[in-house]
């Protein structure tokens, strides 16, 4: 880890001189624009197959090596991938085994990339003998900073050997047929499995209707490249046990628990690409979208920085509509990256490739091949604001505040037929709660249900309808012990199998942290409309979903004020122990839930410091400094309060108040005020 450590921050990305092997005058030339540009880093190999190993076990990597030096001497390092994202020809031509199957049962033919067998030992053992030599040769390179093993992983597989290993591990985690019958309630629809050889992937044209099932399966898949990640990594940690290992993650990704496949990693690292300027939402929404995201990645790996391992400098070739960036967005954006924990701000790609599938996927260099385009100059200026942040290196951002956003649930919730299938919005009002605890100036961690929640001082977690084993248990602990908790209709309703609770939701002994419990849900059409009226008199809206709440020891905080359940509670809080547990029984109108919200916090001793509108607020820290990160997404400067450091690109000291203007941003470094003998 070491190398990764309290370095500079980081500024690079994907580089594939492999594209270019017969034009020297351009490899030179990229080590000059590197330069320029400020790239201390460069990600090589990625899709380098057919390159490193042209045919069945004749390997040349004198190349990769010639540019790794190069690069090095050049003051430039490597994150060095291996090959699996994409396969040579040779190797599906002679292990077919190796290509994947589809949801429908076809086998796919040669191409594009992702498209292999992570199970098929033939893959594994091919990519094994790559990467052991890979690592043997490069174990010594000074310049090796990271493996990147793979890239995006992603997909699943549906062919005779991941059904195979599907079954073994079904009868691993249920042990009896009769278990698994039970917990999938099978008996619906005739469909009990007398044998574990008899349960089939859910094939798009087949078994789709069991809701265990289909978790399990997507648990499965998890599971599955959780083993595959830790094949790759194993190899090279035996021969490189000294250097850090990453995946690239893509957002938000549905396919994959990336919780559990963090687990395998040192690094989390991700690949951004929001949709800047579109013309359904504000600028701030699609940043602080972003925003989320970044927390999601931190959140996985709270006590050292993460890695922006890709974005683009200016458009990318597979969004509806490719909109450039426009000028500043492009810092403004990498200023975010590292206000929100990242030591990196990498691109795809270095240099354009001239065919094929990305030829117009935005690069900090062109086509045009030139370094007085606006792109290249933004990229260049992005590199000394990076150089100037470089103490922010290894700090780390501290979150009193916590979102429960669980990947389990998200596909439980997905999958459930009931409510509106269109409405919703699990990641939606997750991102929500998200974005009004930072506009409350609370910085939060993004977390799932298994991960600790002592740390915080207030956890929402909203829709949480999935309860593993422990989670009721954890919530109850929590408040006991002084948390104060908030959570909202579809609280409770299933076990981790999806097997509905008897007796009331919330169900697994959440009834009486609540005090309550839920007797329908009610959904609306977009036309219909309910208020909740609160203790203060304040109103607030109610939309998509209501719960009728019968309240056995809760107080209602705010009632129902139209409709059959008129007077009803809508939102109670309930005294347990040291805590306090909320219930919000309808969706609400963000100002509502800024203002439930802005009390727990308060009742948490979190200190409120409200940022004005179209800003963003966070903050790093190490042993000896704080570094407030300010950053202006609207029209119109914006005034920070209670500021106080030295600006770090300007160089200038706040003392109180700091305007930042329109699409910049400020960071003030705060040195910390140690005592003597304190611990740093
Ligand atoms: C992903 C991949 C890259 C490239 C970019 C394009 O992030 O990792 O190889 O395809 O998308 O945006
Ligand atoms: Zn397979």
């Amino acid at each position: 880890m070491n190398k990764l450590r309290n370095r500079e921050l980081l500024h690079g990305g994907d580089y594939n001189p492999e594209q270019w092997l017969d034009r020297p005058d351009i490899l030179e030339e990229d080590i000059r624009l590197m330069k320029k540009a400020g790239v201390n880093v460069v990600t090589l190999g990625v899709f380098s197959w057919s390159i490193l190993e042209p045919k069945e076990g004749v390997y040349q990597f004198a190349w990769l090596e010639e540019i790794m030096d190069n690069l090095y001497q050049n003051g430039i390092h490597t994150i060095l991938a291996t090959p699996s994202g994409a396969k040579p020809v040779w190797l599906d031509e002679k292990y077919p085994e190796a290509l994947r199957v589809d949801e429908w049962g076809r086998r796919r033919h040669h191409g594009v990339r992702h498209n292999h067998c992570i199970t098929s030992p033939a893959f594994r053992k091919k990519i094994g003998e790559m990467d052991r030599l890979l690592a043997k040769r490069f174990k010594d390179h000074p310049g090796l900073l990271l493996w990147h093993i793979s890239n995006e992983l992603g997909g699943a597989c549906y062919c005779p050997l991941c059904q195979k290993r599907f079954q073994e591990y079904l009868e691993q985690t249920y042990g009896t047929i009769e278990h698994l019958n039970k917990a999938w309630w099978t008996v619906f629809w005739s469909h009990q499995y007398q044998r574990f050889d008899q349960v089939e992937p859910p094939f798009a044209n087949g078994e789709g209707s069991i809701m265990g099932l289909n978790l399990a399966w997507k648990r499965f898949t998890t599971w599955n490249m959780a083993d595959y990640l830790r094949w790759e990594k194993d190899i090279l940690k035996e021969i490189t046990p000294g250097i850090p290992v990453t995946t690239n993650f893509m957002k938000l990704y549905p396919g994959l628990d990336y919780r559990v496949l963090a687990k395998e990693l040192d690094v989390i690292s991700w690949d951004s690409y929001p949709r800047y300027h579109n013309d359904y939402e504000s600028l701030y929404d699609t940043c602080i979208e972003n925003a989320f995201d970044h927390a999601v990645m931190r959140s996985m790996k709270k006590d050292r920085p993460f890695l922006l391992m890709e974005s683009v400098p200016g458009a990318v070739n597979w969004h509806d509509y490719n909109k450039v960036k426009r000028p500043g967005m492009h810092k403004l954006a990498a200023i975010q990256a590292a206000a929100l924990g990242s030591d990196s701000v990498q691109y795809f790609q270095w240099r354009k490739s001239r065919g094929s599938f990305e030829q117009y996927h935005g690069a900090v260099v062109d086509h045009l091949g030139r370094e007085d385009t606006r792109i290249f100059q933004e990229t260049a200026e992005t590199g000394r604001v990076l150089a100037a942040l470089k103490d922010v290196a290894g700090s780390v951002v501290k979150a009193k505040a916590a979102v429960v956003f669980d990947w389990d649930n998200r596909w439980a919730i997905q999958d459930m037929k009931g409510l509106s299938q269109k409405k919703k919005e699990y990641e939606k009002t997750c991102m929500n709660f998200y974005k009004l605890f930072l506009e409350l100036g609370v910085e939060t961690d993004v977390i799932s249900r298994e991960d600790s929640f002592s740390t915080y001082d207030v956890v929402a977690a909203p829709m949480l309808y999935l309860l593993g084993e422990d989670t009721a248990r954890k919530l109850k602990e929590y408040v006991a012990g002084g948390g104060q908790l908030l959570c909202t209709y579809l609280t409770g309703y299933v076990d981790k199998d999806t097997l509905c609770y008897l007796g009331g939701f919330p169900g697994d002994g959440l009834k009486e942290l609540f005090g309550l419990y839920s007797e329908e849900m009610d959904t609306f059409y977009p036309s219909d409309k309910n208020q909740v009226r609160f203790l203060d008199g304040s109103l607030g809206e109610v939309r998509d979903f209501a719960e009728i709440l019968k309240l056995s020891g809760a107080e209602p905080v705010g009632v129902y004020i139209h409709d059959f359940y008129a007077g009803t509670a809508a939102v109670t809080r309930s005294q347990y122990e040291k805590g306090s547990a909320w219930y919000v029984g309808a969706r609400l109108d963000e100002g509502t839930m800024k203002r439930l919200l802005r009390e727990l916090c308060q009742e948490a001793g979190i200190t409120i410091r409200e940022i004005p509108g179209n800003g963003e607020y966070h903050v790093r820290e190490n042993g000896e400094a704080r570094f407030h990160f300010l950053l202006n997404y609207g029209e119109e400067t914006i005034k920070f309060q209670d500021v106080r450091g030295m600006e770090l690109l300007t160089g200038e000291v706040a003392e109180g108040e700091l305007l930042v203007k329109p699409m910049e941003a400020a960071v003030v470094l705060e040195k910390k005020q140690l005592a003597k003998g304190e611990d740093r």
